[in-house]
Parts: C-alpha cells; sequence; structure tokens
C-alpha cells in the first residue's frame, strides 16, 4: 500500500510516544520507507535504538550534528511525501503554530511543504487550553490535518478528551492522504454548506439541523485533489482555501452568484431554508400579557438557488443535494427532474446514525441519464471523495 513512499514521523515528549513503535511497524509492514526524528524530549520516552531497528534508519535528534553539506531539516523536509507527528505535545503543536523553529522536528515541520498530520496527545485540561485551541485552529487553517485526541481515561489519571487517537486511524488517514491524485488540478470548485439562518427579529430566528460538515467533507477533499476551492458556509470552518461565511438564503444565494461565472463545478450541499420571514422585526419582539397572547409568522418562499444555477448554467456541473424524511428514492428522483442538476446526492435524516450532525454518511448518487449508485455507510470524509471521483470519472 505505501510502497515507494517515504514517511517522516515525528515523535514528541508525551507518555503516548512508546505507541508510535508499533505505527512505525505498521507503516514498514506496507513498504514505506520510514524515517523518524525525535524531539531531544522525546528521547525520555522511547530509545534511539528501538526506534533505529523498527523504522531500519537513523534516527534524528540533534539540529547541529550536521554531516552533509544540506542541513537535515532541509533535507528529510525534501525527501518525504508526508510528515506524522505523532504524538504531538501542546509545546510542539504551539510551536509549530507560531512558526517556530527551535529544534531539527520543528525547524523540519517549518521546512515542510508537503502534508502534515498531527495526532495530539495530551492531559485534558491541556487541550482544552484556549491558547493550545487556537493554535489548533490556526494550523488547520493552513492546511494542517489534525486527527482529534479520544476521550477516556488518561495516563495522568484524569478521564477527558486528550488520548492519542488510534493508531488504525493515523495509518488509514497516512494512506488516504498519500493516495491522492491531482484530477480536479485546474478546476474551480464551489460548494456551499451548513444551513441557512432566517432572522425573526434582531435576536431570535429559524433554521435546521444541518452542520455543514458533508460540504466541509467535500471542500476539503476538492482541495486534496488539486481544485481551487471556494466554501460558501454558515458554519465557522477554518481551511485552507476561500472560505465565505454567510448567514440567510437571501446571502447564500448572492455567494453563489458571485462565484458561478467562473467555476466549474458547483456542490449545493447546504441546507437552504425554503422559507423567510416577510417582515422581520428591526427590534426585539416583546411579549406583552393579554395584548400578543399568541403570534402569527408569515413566510414568504426563498428563491430556489439550485432550480436558478441549473437554469443559466452554460459549461458548469452542478450537483445538489436531498435530505428527505421518507421515499428517498422516490423524492430524489422527482426532485432531479424538477431541478435540472447533473447529479443529485440523496441523503435519508431520518437515521440518527447518518446526515445531519453526524460524522457519518450514507448517501446515494442520482444521475440526469437515471443511473443511481448507493454509498455505503462511511464516514463524511470517505463518502465526500467517493462523490468527487464518481463526478470526475
Ligand atoms: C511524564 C510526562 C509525561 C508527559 N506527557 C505529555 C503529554 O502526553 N502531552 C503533552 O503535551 N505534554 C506532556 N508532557 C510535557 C512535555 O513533555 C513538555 O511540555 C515538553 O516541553 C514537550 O517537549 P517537546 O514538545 O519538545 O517534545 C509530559 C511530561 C512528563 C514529565
Amino acid at each position: 500500500m505505501l510502497k515507494g513512499k517515504c514517511i517522516l514521523v515525528g515523535i514528541t515528549g508525551g507518555i503516548a510516544a512508546y505507541k508510535i513503535c508499533e505505527l512505525i511497524r505498521m507503516y514498514k509492514k506496507n513498504g514505506a520507507d520510514v524515517k523518524v526524528i525525535c524531539t531531544p524530549n522525546a528521547m525520555n520516552f522511547v530509545t534511539k535504538l528501538t526506534l533505529q531497528n523498527l523504522s531500519q534508519n537513523e534516527v534524528y535528534v540533534q539540529e547541529f550534528d550536521v554531516k552533509e553539506w544540506k542541513p537535515e531539516h532541509i533535507s528529510l523536509a525534501d525527501e518525504a511525501d508526508i510528515m506524522v507527528i505523532a504524538p504531538a505535545t501542546a509545546n510542539t503543536i504551539s510551536k509549530i503554530a507560531q512558526g517556530i523553529a527551535d529544534n531539527l522536528l520543528t525547524s523540519v515541520a517549518c521546512a515542510f511543504s508537503k502534508k502534515i498530520i498531527i495526532a495530539p496527545a495530551m492531559n485534558c485540561n491541556m487541550w482544552n487550553n484556549e491558547t493550545v485551541q487556537e493554535n489548533i485552529k490556526k494550523l488547520q487553517s493552513k492546511g494542517v490535518e489534525i486527527l482529534e485526541p479520544e476521550s477516556g481515561f488518561l495516563a495522568c489519571g484524569y478521564l477527558g478528551k486528550g488520548r492519542l487517537c488510534s493508531l488504525e486511524k493515523i495509518f488509514n488517514e497516512t494512506v488516504e492522504a498519500l493516495s491522492y491524485s491531482q484530477k480536479l488540478a485546474g478546476k474551480k470548485v464551489v460548494i456551499t454548506s451548513g444551513g441557512t439562518i432566517e432572522d425573526i427579529d434582531p435576536v431570535r430566528y429559524i433554521s435546521n439541523y444541518s452542520s455543514g460538515k458533508m460540504g466541509f467533507a467535500l471542500a476539503n477533499v476538492a482541495k486534496e485533489m488539486g481544485a481551487e476551492v471556494v466554501l460558501i458556509t454558515t458554519k465557522p470552518f477554518e481551511a485552507p482555501y476561500k472560505i465565505v461565511k454567510v448567514k440567510s438564503a437571501l446571502d447564500m444565494q448572492k455567494a453563489v452568484e458571485d462565484e458561478f461565472e467562473t467555476s466549474d463545478i458547483v456542490i449545493m450541499a447546504a441546507a437552504v431554508a425554503d422559507y423567510r420571514v416577510k417582515n422581520q422585526a428591526e427590534q426585539k419582539m416583546k411579549k406583552v400579557a393579554g395584548v400578543n397572547e399568541t403570534l402569527t409568522l408569515e413566510l414568504v418562499q426563498n428563491p430556489d438557488i439550485l432550480k436558478c444555477l441549473c437554469e443559466k448554467k452554460i459549461h458548469q456541473l452542478v450537483v445538489g443535494f436531498c435530505a428527505e424524511s421518507e421515499n428517498l428514492l422516490e423524492n430524489a428522483k422527482e426532485k432531479i427532474a424538477k431541478k435540472g442538476c447533473d447529479y443529485l446526492i440523496a441523503n435519508d435524516i431520518s437515521r440518527s446514525d447518518i446526515g445531519f450532525s453526524s460524522d457519518d454518511n450514507e448517501v446515494t448518487i442520482l444521475e440526469k441519464s437515471g443511473k443511481i449508485e448507493k454509498l455505503e455507510k462511511a464516514s463524511k470524509k470517505v463518502i465526500a471523495r467517493k462523490i468527487l471521483e464518481y463526478i470526475y470519472e
């Protein structure tokens, strides 16, 4: 699976460092060339001898132990296809986020221009520390993939979030990251995500349960596939591509229309409200006993953004999403015919294990031609990749 790939494993001074010996074996068993860099503090937790034997390579720790004309922080960064830092301490995460390069590992990370995966592990209070969280967000916004720690019993005796995620997860994400081809290079992909917010007055609104995660996953995968990505969303995501933050259906329509002409693929994964309040109150509405015991809101239809795009599309490929709580396929077939989009991704929102807010999804792809393809339950990232590859093919 990993033949011909060079993986740079960075180990920092956390108690979970011992687990990475097994991860190195997994990479090696699958044919990868593994090079290990440890922070000096990591050497308190694992030995150079063990890592050297498992990786069958020299283990790098000291930055100034330079043997060749090209310093190791440059040559190691140049040679590797991916860098995986696990476990990543709060200290190293924060240094990398701030561009601090004060040891070999942080210097290599600073000089590394390809994909970096970071698997943090630490005490739950360290993980929840505001500065650490800001640094995590900063790294995500630069395209670093963070494999969130898990909750459970921690080595420090606390119960909470901070345990290194499973080695299988780190391994699978590495394989996945290395397998992306640049199929969408030169293409502009516009994606919408999240539920729109329709104001009633300055403090109240009508919305829906959409978390925006499916659209975010599609945007991330499209970026990995080399596309120029624009994510138009109602949610506060951080990512290394253009994000246009919107609120209402009307805002979303304007933002999509601004990007439409120059786009190649438009994926409408957002849950756009069908209706908005006709007369939004400028001031907070008050209840007065005996005067307004009941309240009636008059709603007006929002524009059908998907249908409007399909009517004006020239070269663009337009993909819609439909969330149904019953008769999924029947409703989806009716919708693709009515809207005129090239593909429709049908989502069953009646199940709690997939769809809204869940990290997993199970969808059916409908084509304009009538072809139907069901994608079995998987993480939204895997589903996103399958959708984009299906469309590409
Ligand atoms: C026994 C022990 C266990 C530690 N475990 C962790 C840990 O799991 N995560 C973490 O962020 N820091 C942990 N620390 C603190 C780090 O070792 C410390 O912040 C150090 O400066 C990290 O250096 P490095 O990031 O250069 O490796 C631990 C410290 C000790 C003494």
